[in-house]
């Protein structure tokens, strides 16, 4: 009995560092140099680069996207006195493909004397670029001034000479600039893949071999004694929670472990994510448009908070407690998310002080869901028991409240998003603004449409927070919050959704209905995501966007969510394949990890300053960072130290 407790976190620990230091030994961590064709390229990272190296310096890309020896090549410009004149000079143009809808920026002047360092552009990799050269007295590149172009997307540290043609006076299509491959690039995911497959791995073996040691156990043992640590609660082997009848709840001390894993793997991507993760784009946070893994994580906190308000609300209320009771607690809980979220910034200006934030996003959704569906169940309590058989298949959504209130608040997101006067902007602009998109720049002050408008009114600029994915890329003057007012509509939406998972597995007692159920809630929210962005970055009505949290992003995470819970509850509550562990740890103590991680990331032994950074390095720390989260998780759990708000 004492060896299996300790089997399942012992394997999951030993397996994990093994495939942590594997990982680090597989996938050396170094940059090359390489001096043989020219390229000097500098290593460590300089954060402000000086005036003299802005343009084509080293160490920061060209567009200044991001810093750091990631995702860069190096692409020589050689031009000589037959493509221009020797007092002539050419202007560099570029623009990046993440940049939807934005101008070419001018990054650099060069002629035939300039140095033969400065010729050399660190140009991003992470997107295909466009490059254009132009004569040196021209403000926007055009046909007639254009020496020739380039739309290409480079490698990482692949290395190449860009040699600019003569200028064909006559030659209205455009010359396409003479491209060499000097050095060709590295590939540059070996890592997140090395990373995921021996995480992957990792939890099918620890799963395949808890799995058989409950089968040994079983085998000696009499039945109700399967040497695990939890009493397992599983939906089918016990009565039912409900009589088939009411809703009233027969049994007390329901949780499902599904949740808490599920909670537990949106964490723990939300620690890896506040620890860099990797620096991949796909694992970042997207810039503007379209929707990457990072983005998925905090829409499925809030759906899982949803679920957990119905289990938990369930067990409340069958213990005999009151309305106003759960009430007090609804508003405790709600106050303390929305301090603890102003309070665990890390500074303490008050002149300055950012008001929304991820907690009090929670913390102002909780209130409202928790509220709305303590009021429904309320009004149920009074209404007479109905048995009808249409009336059971659709139980789940006919007797709350809450569906109601979430269409509600979608129908409020959209007018406001569609209908309300941004001066200056046109109706139902969704974009990121900012200098380089529009024509003349007149939609400048435009970011972030009515949800940014709406917050810069009512929180003003100094209390908002700019999103620096997104204006890095789009250089965004004015702010517009990625946890702002408007987003608060879609995301107690979200939570509706959640809300309705847990109604689903608890109010349903076959499995086939339960996971139908979530299936096809799943499906159908994938679909109308679909249909809303078009399939779509940037050309849908409504677009996938992460900072706005537009109806497309949240039917999208919601649909997601709903799928992923229907099969965590195969695995977990149902079939008992994988007990959730390490993620289940997680989950249970997730406000824990949200507020460690959010405070201590930037502190040893959660992270340190990158020797090289890269993106294995970046990777390892991430990983290292989530491992230590996750261990320290399993420890608190061990000890039985909870933090609840
Ligand atoms: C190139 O020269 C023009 C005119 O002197 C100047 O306006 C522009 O800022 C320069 N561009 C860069 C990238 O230095
Ligand atoms: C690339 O450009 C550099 C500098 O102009 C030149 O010395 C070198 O020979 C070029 N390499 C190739 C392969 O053309
Ligand atoms: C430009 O056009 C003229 C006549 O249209 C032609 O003779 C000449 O060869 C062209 N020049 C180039 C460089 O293509
Ligand atoms: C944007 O706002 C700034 C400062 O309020 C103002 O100077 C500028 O003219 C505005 N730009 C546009 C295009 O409205």
């Amino acid at each position: 009995m004492l060896m299996s407790r300790w089997i399942t976190p012992g394997i999951t620990i030993l397996t994990c560092s093994v495939a942590v230091m594997s990982f680090a030994v597989l996938t050396s961590c170094s940059v090359d140099v390489d001096d043989e064709n020219g390229f000097v390229v500098e290593s460590g990272n300089t954060e402000t680069p000086s005036t003299s190296d802005v343009g084509f310096g080293h160490g920061r890309d060209v567009l200044r996207l991001h810093s750091g020896l990631y995702d860069v090549a190096y692409v020589r410009f050689r031009i000589d006195e037959l493509s221009i004149g020797r007092q002539d000079r050419i202007q560099v143009w570029m623009k990046t493909d993440i940049c939807i809808g934005c101008k070419m920026v001018a990054v650099a002047n060069l002629t035939i004397k300039t140095k033969e360092k400065k010729m050399v552009a660190t140009i991003d990799t992470a997107w295909a670029t466009r490059i254009m050269v132009t004569t040196g007295d021209v403000h926007y590149p055009a046909k007639n001034n254009t020496y020739c172009e380039l739309y290409y997307h480079f490698g990482q540290y692949g290395e190449y000479n860009l040699t600019v043609p003569p200028m064909t006076r006559n030659n209205t299509n455009g010359t396409i600039c003479d491209l060499e491959t000097l050095k060709s690039p590295t590939y540059a995911n070996t890592s997140v893949f090395v990373f995921y497959g021996s995480v992957f791995l990792m939890f099918f073996v620890a799963a395949f071999w808890v799995h058989c040691i409950k089968r040994c156990n079983n085998k000696g043992l009499p039945s109700n004694h399967n040497g695990n640590v939890q009493s397992n609660v599983s939906l089918e082997d016990q009565t039912p929670l409900t009589d088939p009848v009411g809703n009233k709840p027969t049994k007390t001390s329901l949780r499902l472990r599904s949740v808490d894993a599920f909670r537990g793997l949106a964490i723990t991507n939300l620690v890896l994510g506040t620890s860099g993760d990797g620096h991949f784009w796909y694992l970042s946070h997207a810039r503007w448009y379209g929707i990457t893994v990072a983005d998925f994580m905090f829409p499925w906190f809030v759906f899982i908070m949803g679920t957990s308000i119905h289990l938990s609300f369930n067990i409340l209320l069958s213990k005999g407690q009151s309305y106003l009771s759960i009430f007090k607690k609804i508003i405790f809980r709600s106050i303390s998310l929305f301090i603890m979220g102003v309070c665990i910034q890390p500074h303490n200006d008050l002149r300055t002080l950012r008001i929304p934030g991820v907690l009090q996003r929670f913390g102002i959704t909780y209130f409202i869901v928790a509220s709305s569906y303590l009021l429904s169940r309320r009004l149920q309590a009074r209404r007479i028991e109905r048995t009808g058989k249409c009336y059971m298949m659709f139980r789940d959504v006919t007797d709350y409240l809450e569906l109601p209130l979430a269409f509600c608040f979608l129908t409020v997101h959209l007018c406001l998003t569609f209908l309300l006067p941004v001066p200056g902007c046109p109706l139902g602009y969704q974009g990121p603004g900012g200098p380089l998109v529009g024509e003349n720049g007149e939609l400048t002050n435009c970011t972030g449409g009515a949800s940014g408008y709406i917050d810069r009114m009512f929180f003003t600029e100094a209390h908002i927070i700019n999103i620096d994915t997104c204006s890095a890329v789009y250089r965004t003057i004015v702010k517009s919050d990625p946890e702002g007012i408007l987003g608060s509509f879609t995301s107690i939406a979200l939570c509706v959704f959640g809300l309705q998972a847990g109604k689903i597995l608890h109010l349903f007692t076959t499995v086939r209905g339960r996971c139908l159920r979530l299936i096809i809630w799943g499906l159908v929210l994938i679909s109308c995501s679909l249909i809303l962005c078009k399939a779509s970055m940037a050309d849908g009505w409504i677009p996938l966007n992460k900072n706005l949290w537009s109806v497309s992003f949240i039917a999208l995470t919601g649909g997601t969510a709903f799928i992923i819970q229907a099969l965590f509850h195969i695995l977990i509550d149902v079939t008992h394949f994988w007990n959730g562990a390490p993620l289940f740890y997680a989950g249970m103590n997730s406000i824990l990890l949200y507020i460690g991680s959010e405070i201590m990331h930037p502190y040893l032994p959660f992270s340190w300053v990158p020797f090289v950074g890269n993106h294995t390095e970046y990777i390892i720390l991430a990983a290292w960072s989530g491992f230590l989260w996750l261990a320290i998780a399993y420890l608190c759990y061990r000890k039985k130290i909870f933090l609840k708000l």
